[in-house]
Formats: C-alpha cells, structure tokens, sequence
C-alpha cells in the first residue's frame, strides 16, 4: 500500500486505542477538546486517519513534561486540520517547544542532583548544607527548597 494511502488509512476507536495504549473515553475526551479530529463513517462510528496517533503521541508526551491541555491545544492548533502533519510542521511546534523542554530537562537535573546535595530547603540535615547553606542562608532567598527551584548558593 503506497505510503500516502497508509497515512490517510482510516482507522476505528479501537484500533487507535490499542495502537496508542490511550483508552477509548480518553480519545472522545481528546476529541471533545478539539485535541484530534474524526470523520464519521456512514453507521455514525468515529474513523480516525492513521495520521491521529502521532497527534496522539504529542499529546500524552506533553502532558508528560508537564504541559496542560490548554498548551498543548494552543501547539495543536498550529498543525494543518485537514491533512497529515509534515516534519516541517512539527518542527513549527519544536521551536516554541525547546525551551520549555530545556527548563523542564533542568529541573530533572536539579531534582537528580538535589537528591544527594542540599536542596537549601532550611533542614540542615545533610553533611553538605554546613557548606552549601551555612545557618540556612537560603531562606532570604524565599520560602521552600531554593537550589531546587534554581537559586544558586550564595558565595559566604
Ligand atoms: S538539604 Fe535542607 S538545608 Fe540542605
């Protein structure tokens, strides 16, 4: 089957379902957000273009790193409705994205890291925080574990 018949190949609930590992009432809640799109067949069965579950993919990813739906709709939107996204339409949606996966890939980092440092979190209870945050000089920096929201420890 050519490749363009593939992607424009319809596909039921089901076969999305099981394909992308998302159940059946999560794709209608989805589609009721205006997340992905549906023909219907004649008996009134939603028909998903194969082109969907990369779509789909997107969005469970997003969610992942923290994006709400509202984001991820407003990145959406900037695809093409009517046909399969191209990579050049995709790269659209990575410019505007890159940063917010680099701060996200940050605090990943800080969080590995804060799990054997001092997080400047006031406990004094580590080795490290004698050094990294002597009589809890973190807290004029504000409320909470400040190096793990990304303030740096302050030179003495
Ligand atoms: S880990 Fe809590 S103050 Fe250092």
């Amino acid at each position: 089957m050519l490749r363009s018949a593939l992607v424009s190949e319809l596909l039921t609930i089901g076969d999305i379902s099981r394909r992308s590992g998302v159940a059946a009432s999560a794709l209608r809640f989805y589609e009721e957000r205006g997340l992905i799109g549906a023909q219907r067949a004649g008996s009134g069965h939603r028909r998903y273009p194969r082109s969907v579950l990369r779509r789909i993919a997107f969005i469970v990813f997003a969610q992942r790193v923290g994006l709400t739906l509202e984001e991820i709709a407003r990145e959406l939107a900037k695809l093409p409705p009517d046909r399969a996204p191209t990579k050049r339409d995709w790269s659209r949606l990575s410019s505007s994205w890159s940063a917010r996966i680099d701060a996200r890939i940050a605090e990943l980092e800080r969080l590995r890291v804060g799990l054997t440092g001092c997080i400047g979190c006031g406990c004094l209870s580590l080795e490290r925080c004698r050094l990294a945050n002597p009589g809890d000089r973190a807290s004029s920096l504000g409320a909470g574990p400040r190096y793990w929201v990304g303030d740096r420890p302050r030179e003495a």
